[in-house]
């Protein structure tokens, strides 16, 4: 039987040795090729910065500059192996803006490492790590504290750091910790236990690592069946495949699926060799069930207490995009094969890593780890991280530019429709229309300040009006006034804005109205919110379209002249961005025709569309 294989997470900066201690974890172990000795020797002469010895960091350092001409791998992995077990080693760049690749790593890891240099102590960057690492479910953490010889192989450098990172570890439960003081220039505590420092009574690195067991799930864990694929090959049969996790499944065990709030017996399990009467977790398996439910791609079909279908949870949350993360808008959520849209609803704190706190935030800037609420689109069978690794941990997805922007590990499952109810109207929005004899529409009115938004608008509603059709204005400005007002210019404060009238246009809409809106709207994902409230053929986006040279020589309000004297910050245009719509219905150009011709326009694209008569 092959030695179990670990996975070990290897987090550090360059700086701190990492290079050389991974080098030496390898030569140590037989795990570098013989030519590849050869070219480390004759560099070693060359180039090495350790007097007549090997320089392990040129090993590692090596490989990574060739990678570099390539390609660019995210996470380097390295293989090694001693009699009593396989390693691969994720070696996640240290520097801050490698976070995603790190989180990565760690989201794959049993083990990590963590690289401190003993003159330097424990820095932001290590908690960083160690958080994300613990985030992403590692349970296991060797602390190795390196340069010991820097701080003349004293217990007390040593003891400080080991202390910092089990007090940032508790805050993350059932995390454990090794503490190793090494040299790893000189090998000391790396394979073999270290003279020049008799009093550590722990182990060496690799004896640590050996000593590491990845984590058994509990024996008496509830089975759990990720779908990844449902399988109709002829009408006669219908499987469900997947890897199975948790605990073992049976023939004959119910199973419930969760979102559905269904449930049915197994009636067979295929694995890869064919018929089975029970799987053990890890086997990849179809099943197929004694009578048909509603199962789809990402659905996950529970044995035992089954987890309960959710539309809002709360996570830990890692940012890892330039964009902060807002309260108010809407990310792709993607939990295993399951998908939903998930609005931020709260974000009720972020991590302080210097003083290991939670801090009021407002937003989650790049690298920075808060607690949110999220709200979902659809309800998804989700689990406290702590009842089942897998189910309870997630991307976040950008949805306009599909970059992976976060990971989290939920926290708490609010079941659903506990507190509230969607209360069922009689009179619905097509009744309200239809005694006004019109169609409603949500016309959204986007571009710079001063671009001519409310004028257009004004002279659309003004025809409307005179058409005898029902219609209800929102302007920026206006709005500002009243429902808004405690709102502001900075991103946070402007999603919460557009997120607002998204929702107060969706009400109008209810109520059978033609809706105008006009405001900056500066940003294309609350543009996309706005729209998705409402019914495709009921949302135009009209996108006024003047530069700001223009806007700026027209300056109606003269904000555009204190915002360039610095009277005005966040100004869009100015120092505050405008993302122009990319496929608009409408699109109006104020530069060549007068605001009348360009209502007009509208009117007829109303036309067109039979939302005017
Ligand atoms: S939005 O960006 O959040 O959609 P909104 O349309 O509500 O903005 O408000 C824009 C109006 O507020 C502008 O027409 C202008 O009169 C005024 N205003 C005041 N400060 C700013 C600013 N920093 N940026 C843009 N508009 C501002």
């Amino acid at each position: 039987m092959p030695a179990e294989l670990l996975r070990v997470l290897a987090c550090g900066s360059v700086d701190d040795g990492k290079s050389t201690l991974i080098g030496r974890l390898l030569y140590e172990t037989d795990s570098v090729p013989d030519d590849t000795m050869a070219a480390l020797e004759a560099d070693s002469r060359r180039f090495g910065t350790v007097p007549g010895g090997l320089d392990f960091a040129l090993l590692v350092d090596g490989l990574a500059a060739e990678r570099e001409q390539g390609v660019t791998i995210d996470v380097a992995y390295r293989y090694f192996e001693t009699p009593r077990r396989r390693f691969i080693l994720a070696d996640a760049p240290g520097h801050q803006q490698y976070t995603r690749n790190m989180a990565t790593g760690a989201s794959l890891a049993d083990v990590a490492i963590l690289l401190v240099d003993a003159a330097q102590g424990v820095l932001a960057q290590t908690r960083r790590h160690a958080a994300i690492a613990a985030l992403m479910g590692v349970r296991r953490f060797i602390l190795a504290v390196n340069k010991m010889d820097l701080v003349g192989f004293a217990p007390a450098p040593f003891a400080a750091a080991a202390n910092a990172v089990r007090t940032l570890l508790a805050r993350f439960g059932d995390a454990s910790l090794v503490a190793i003081p090494v040299v790893a220039r000189d090998g000391d505590n790396v394979t073999t236990a270290s003279a020049r420092m008799g009093w550590h009574d722990g182990p060496t690195l690799l004896a640590a690592l050996e000593a590491a067991t990845p984590p058994a799930p509990p024996a008496d864990a509830p089975a759990r069946l990720p779908v990844q694929l449902v399988l109709r090959p002829d009408a006669g049969f219908r499987g469900y495949a997947g890897t199975l996790r948790g605990g073992r499944l049976a023939v004959g065990e119910p199973v419930a699926n969760a979102r559905a709030g269904t449930g049915a017996r197994i009636a067979r399990i295929i694995g890869p060799d064919g018929e089975l009467d029970a799987a053990a977790p890890g086997t990849p398996v179809t099943v197929t069930l004694d009578h048909e439910i509603d199962v789809s791609r990402g659905d996950v079909l529970a044995a035992g207490p089954a987890p309960e279908a959710t539309q809002q949870i709360t996570a830990r949350v890692v940012w890892m995009d330039d964009t902060a993360l807002f309260r108010g808008r809407a990310y792709l959520l993607m939990a295993g094969a399951a998908s939903t849209v998930a609005t931020v609803t709260e974000i009720a704190g972020r991590l302080d890593l210097e003083r290991i706190a939670e801090a009021q935030a407002h937003e989650l800037a790049a690298n920075e780890i808060g607690t949110v609420t999220l709200a979902l689109a659809d309800p998804l069978a989700l689990e406290p991280y702590a009842a089942d690794r897998a189910s309870g941990a997630f991307i976040l997805i950008d949805r306009l530019t599909r970059a992976t922007v976060g990971a989290g590990m939920i926290t708490r499952v609010q079941p659903n429709g506990r507190a509230i109810y969607w209360h069922r109207l009689d009179i619905d929005k097509a009744a309200r229309a239809a005694l006004k004899g019109q169609r409603p529409a949500v016309l959204w009115f986007t571009g710079l300040s001063g671009a001519g938004k409310s004028t257009i608008a004004n002279l659309v509603e003004q025809r409307l009006h005179a058409l005898g059709l029902h219609t209800m204005s929102l302007d920026g400005d206006n709005v500002r006034h009243g429902l808004n007002r405690d709102l502001g210019f900075t991103e946070a404060d402007r999603v919460e804005n557009i997120r607002r009238i998204a929702e107060v246009a969706r009400l109008f809409v209810e109520a059978g109205l033609i809706v105008l809106v006009s405001f900056i709207s500066p940003y294309r994902a609350e543009r996309m919110m706005a729209r998705e409230r409402v019914a495709a053929e009921e949302f135009l986006e009209i996108f006024v379209d003047t530069p700001v040279a223009e806007c700026r020589r027209r300056d109606p309000k003269g904000l555009y002249a204190r915002a360039d004297a610095g009277q005005i910050r966040n100004f869009t245009g100015v120092d505050a961005p405008y993302e122009p719509p990319l496929s608009p219905e409408l699109r109006l150009e104020t530069l060549t025709a007068e605001p009348d011709r360009l209502a007009e326009q509208v009117v007829a694209e109303l036309r067109r569309r039979g939302i005017v008569g």
